[in-house]
């Protein structure tokens, strides 16, 4: 396969492009979808293998092969991160979204704070409100023009009533990868405050050269009684319609509640997300990362280097993910404006930054997951819709 070919997935029900129309008015036939957090590239070989003999066997039947599904996981954490993982420390949930409200319920009580590192991925406040949870937004600093923590300064904003942060580790948006010592801030943060840690490090295997990903157990091993780490393979191998994720709990405290609290859900792993999570674990796996990895970081390349030529816009450093995050503050337009420019002109779904929270208001997020030809296209038209700044 090649990253350049390019894919039709309308009429597919594939939620970025057939919902571009109801959600922004775009017709799928001319628009540009850059919103929802999904790549745009055919399945490769390895992966339409697995799900050929899944055809093959024409047998849809309960399984109980989960184990070579936890060693496939514990094979790509170790080999990809470094990080050593105990089978019995998975719980597998349906996708991460899943994960995440799990956590929430299970760790506080409705009331209670979830503290959220903002602006950050739209649906963790939008979680924590449909568990009748309440938002603690902590805005990032930006530093040398990427985001920073600096937790003197959102101190006064914590209230006592959290009980939880939750991180995205790299971050969505802007893909900044935070460094040990960055994990090990909000570690002591969490300490301090009495919270639990939940890192979604859905985002960990998309890292740009230059930056390396760590987990948040082995950047801060001490934080294990407060840790809840989860993943995917989902944002990695665009298998993100197979509903699986994990959550990863080391300490037997917190895996032991847990484990009480899931068992009430009766959710167990799915053939598919097995199957499809165990071929893309794999050796095939690794090196078709390692291949797409320089095609996004050449997408990136050519993204930000072009909206940084459009004059009132600005692209954040990218340090890992597909996911642009472009600053509009210099057009002076409001976002009304904005909005208009990007649909009805460019006619481009990009993601508002309002609603990844505080510090997101003048910013849109765009998704770079997609042929080169389409990232040129995107390129073009915000240039003509914004030709009136030069
Ligand atoms: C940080 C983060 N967590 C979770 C998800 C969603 O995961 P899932 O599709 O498995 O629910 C996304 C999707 O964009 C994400 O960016």
């Amino acid at each position: 396969m090649s990253f350049d070919t390019l894919t039709h997935r309308t009429g597919t029900g594939s939620t970025k492009w057939d919902m571009m129309q109801p959600a922004f008015g775009i017709s799928p036939d001319a628009g540009l979808p850059m919103w929802v957090a999904d790549k745009d590239f055919e399945a490769p070989d390895f992966l339409q293998k697995a799900v050929r003999g899944l055809l093959d066997r024409a047998d849809y039947g309960y399984f109980c092969d989960t184990d070579s599904f936890h060693d496939a996981i514990a094979w790509w954490q170790e080999t990809r991160h470094g990080w050593q993982i105990d089978s019995d420390w998975l719980f597998t949930t349906h996708g991460l979204g899943n994960a995440i409200s799990l956590t929430i319920q299970c760790f506080t009580d409705p009331g209670d704070h979830v503290a959220i590192l903002t602006p950050v991925y739209h649906e963790f406040a939008a979680k924590i409100g449909r568990t009748e949870r309440v938002v603690t937004e902590l805005p990032l600093a930006v530093c040398d023009g990427v985001y920073a923590l600096d937790f003197d300064a959102v101190e006064a904003r914590m209230t006592g009533k959290e009980k939880m942060l939750l991180i995205s580790s790299p971050h969505n948006p802007a893909g900044r990868v935070w460094t040990p010592a960055e994990l090990q801030q909000m570690a002591a943060f969490c300490d301090r405050h009495d919270l639990l840690l939940v890192s979604d490090e859905v985002h960990g295997d998309l890292v740009f050269e230059g930056h390396r990903f760590v987990p948040t157990h082995m950047a801060v091993p001490g934080i294990a009684p407060r840790l809840i780490a989860m993943s995917a393979a989902s944002k990695t191998f665009s298998v993100a319609g197979a509903r699986t994720g994990y959550m990863v709990i080391p300490d037997p405290d917190l895996r032991a509640r847990f484990a009480r609290f899931f068992r009430g859900f009766d959710i167990s792993p799915n053939l598919l997300g097995v199957t499809l999570t165990r071929a893309a674990y794999s050796p095939e796996g690794a090196a078709w990362v390692d291949q797409l990895m320089p095609y996004l970081q050449a997408n990136r390349d050519l993204f930000c280097a072009g909206v940084d030529e459009i004059p009132g816009l600005r692209a954040m450093p990218m340090q890992s993910t597909y996911l642009a995050w472009v600053d509009f503050t210099a057009t002076g337009m409001d976002r009304a404006e904005i909005h208009a420019r990007l649909q009805d002109s460019a006619g481009i779904a990009a993601t508002p930054g309002h609603t990844l929270g505080t510090g997101g208001e003048s910013f849109m997020r765009f998704n770079l997951g997609t042929q080169r030809a389409r990232v040129e296209e995107a390129l073009a038209r915000l240039s003509r819709a914004f030709a009136d700044l030069q």
